[in-house]
């Protein structure tokens, strides 16, 4: 039993309430008037002693245990509330350490260190003649001596050691330098500079702190052409994005950003007073950068380079990129995966695609018009795809047709939008001249594809964990569905984009009753709005900070049997959410027909509200019915959520 279940088990909740609420028996409940709000004449405050919850029909239609009941009285964080209850029921709290500091500390020394390194890199462009050609091949590309500056911009001379005699000099031990990524261990012992001559690129974090390099070539024939700082505590290039720093207030000002493809153009289009523009270093967006960049916008116009027609449209050209330079990396990116992405993150992602021919940061700066232009003409996802398709292909070949037909349907299937799918369908057919109801009635081709897709589907490992049954507890339904958020709280958006698409509400800690269960819940939301760590590391260090008992350790929380990885997992989690809303929602049905019949004497006006209150729910549960007997719930569905 956790500390929480103790406590519970030694207090009443009507007692608890009742030390500062007057409450009277009705039925098997008790009611009285909310001390949360000013009240008018009707108490519609429930204490439900069965279910050991309370919940304000009243102003605030909010509810919870009696940890949430103190927490809202007192205005107290979890672990004072905890402190308080577990004094009253006699129970007693084991304190946990706190994370040790040493972590933050390394990370401050690192930042320091990669920003002398800065510093010697653009002294050494500035002060030394191979440095100096390094600054006349950038001015050759147009840069001007400020942008230079502002972005930092240096030269690694092309000797083994010079930025380590530098820094050893300044004070600092090569163990921080190896930990910074600034220089390498030899096999045969010793160290040496990591970069070398090289152009050299700070890149620093959306809040401008160091955090690692860029390094390009200046001899053509040397290879490869860019090196990055490796993986360090700082530097993770799949959850930066170049430039941040310098485009946030810009991106925000503007309501968007542009993302290109490399640090030159990043550069140059600042230099042409685009200033909310940034890049990704080398591997394809992650969905950790959109998050990055949702902070500021909702708005992201991808600006693609020209890639060879047909692998552009469905953008492979980013999805190849991330194989080879980024191996481990997980997320499939294409254009599938930008539209999870983008309903997902409720974000509106845009593509523009650059001619052919010239660089876009040349682009950008021979012709700021054009570049305007470009990214001005971006397009929604699908529409960028059907066009390129089109315009590569001679469609007036039926069977062209039905290729391009069977690329985008599937796509469009995927935008959560029932109006905006129907838009895009219509546009399909336009484009292709086809009639449109030839477009909802698969071709054979189509049914094919689509048939193919889902055998693949069912032949998939079973899982060996069931989701817990309907008629379990609240209780076991709210731990299964934290305990698969905690380990992957990043599911949380597909879960999402699968309630939204039955129009029920996202997810959220409010789904809960148990205050504990509440709150990691919560710190689960909290672990997708920031950026310093990887959701379940943050949500890992926070409830080890800000929650006493075992909840904090993982063994309880993390439970090796859940599969967050397959599809059926996945639909696991899909029901024991919609089977949480059925009860809570079933109950609250229950509770306001209760409530109605209770008060409909005496106040008819409040009946009423119960009722339309209750209709409503009814409305909810019909559509929680439909979401349950959806393939995706039950574990065969033919989506990729
Ligand atoms: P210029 O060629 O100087 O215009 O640089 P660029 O930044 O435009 O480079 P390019 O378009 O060739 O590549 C785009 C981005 O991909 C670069 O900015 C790098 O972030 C990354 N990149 C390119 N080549 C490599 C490589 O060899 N290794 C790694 N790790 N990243 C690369
Ligand atoms: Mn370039």
């Amino acid at each position: 039993m956790s500390v929480v279940d103790e406590i519970k088990a030694q207090l009443d909740i009507v007692d608890l309430i009742s030390e500062s609420v007057k409450l009277r028996h009705t039925g098997k409940n008790y009611t009285g008037f909310c001390p949360f709000h000013a009240n008018t004449r009707t108490p519609a405050f429930v204490v439900f002693p069965e279910t050991q919850t309370w919940r304000c029909f009243g102003q605030c239609n909010e509810g919870g245990d009696i940890f949430g009941f103190v927490m809202k009285k007192e205005g107290w964080e979890f672990s004072e509330t905890l402190k308080y209850l577990a004094e009253k029921a006699g129970v007693t709290l084991v304190e946990y350490s706190p994370e040790d500091k040493t972590d933050k500390d390394l990370q401050d020394k690192l930042a320091e260190l990669l920003e002398r390194a800065a510093l010697y890199f653009r002294q050494q462009m500035l002060e030394t003649s191979p440095g100096r050609e390094t600054l006349d091949y950038l001015h050759q590309r147009g840069l001007t001596d400020q942008t230079i500056k502002i972005f930092g911009l240096g030269h690694a001379p092309d000797g083994w050691d010079g930025l380590m005699l530098h820094l050893k000099n300044l004070g600092f031990d090569e163990f921080v330098m190896v930990e910074a990524g600034l220089i390498t261990e030899r096999e045969s012992g010793g160290y040496y500079d990591r970069f070398r001559n090289r152009l050299m690129i700070p890149i620093r974090n959306t809040y401008g702190k160091m955090v690692g390099f860029g390094g390009r070539v200046l001899n053509p024939n040397d290879v490869p052409k860019y090196i990055n700082s490796p993986k360090t505590a700082l530097f993770d290039k799949g959850r930066l994005l170049y430039g941040l720093d310098q485009a946030r207030q810009s991106i925000r000002t503007n309501n968007q950003v542009v993302i290109v493809e490399g640090y030159m153009d990043a550069i140059a289009c600042h230099q042409a007073n685009f200033a909310n523009v940034v890049s990704p270093m080398g591997t394809a967006l992650t969905e950790d950068q959109f998050r990055l960049v949702k902070k500021f916008t909702r708005r992201i116009v991808l600006a693609l380079d020209p890639d060879a027609a047909g692998e552009k449209a469905t953008l492979r050209g980013l999805e190849t990129a991330r194989q080879i330079m980024d191996q481990d990396a997980e997320l499939r990116f294409d254009a599938r995966g930008l539209l999870h992405f983008e309903a997902r993150l409720n974000a509106d992602i845009r593509i523009a695609t650059l001619p052919g021919g010239k660089d876009p940061d040349e682009i950008v700066l021979d012709d700021p018009d054009a570049w305007q232009n470009i990214i001005s003409s971006a397009k929604p996802v699908v529409e960028h795809v059907m066009e390129t398709l089109v315009a590569a292909r001679d469609i007036n070949d039926a069977k062209v047709k039905s290729e391009i037909a069977a690329q985008v349907l599937p796509l469009i299937e995927d935008v959560p939008n029932r109006v905006e799918r129907e838009a895009y369908r219509q546009r399909l057919a336009r484009l292709i001249k086809v009639d449109e109801r030839a477009l909802l009635a698969p071709a054979p081709e189509l049914t094919r594809m689509r048939n193919k897709r889902s055998s693949q589907k069912q032949t998939q490992p079973q899982d060996t964990r069931k989701a817990p049954e309907l008629s379990r507890s609240n209780r076991v339904l709210e731990k299964y569905s934290v305990q698969f958020l905690y380990k992957d709280p990043e599911k949380i958006y597909q879960l999402d984009h699968f309630l939204q698409s039955f129009e029920l509400e996202s997810f959220s800690h409010e789904d809960f009753l148990e205050s504990d269960f509440k709150i990691v819940m919560g710190t689960i939301e909290k672990s997708l709005e920031q950026e310093e760590y990887a959701p379940s590391e943050y949500v890992e260090i926070n409830l080890s900070e800000t929650i006493l008992d075992e909840l904090s350790q993982v063994h309880k929380l993390h439970d090796p049997s859940i599969d967050v990885s397959e599809q059926k997992g996945l639909a696991d989690l899909f029901r024991t959410v919609l089977r949480l809303r059925l009860t809570r929602v079933n109950d609250h049905i229950n509770d306001l027909l209760f409530l109605q019949n209770e008060v409909s004497e005496e106040d008819n006006e409040l009946a009423l509200v119960y009722q339309a209150e209750a209709m409503e729910l009814i409305k909810t549960r019909k559509q929680i019915d439909s979401a349950l007997q959806s393939p995706a719930a039950a574990g065969r569905g033919k989506k990729t959520w």
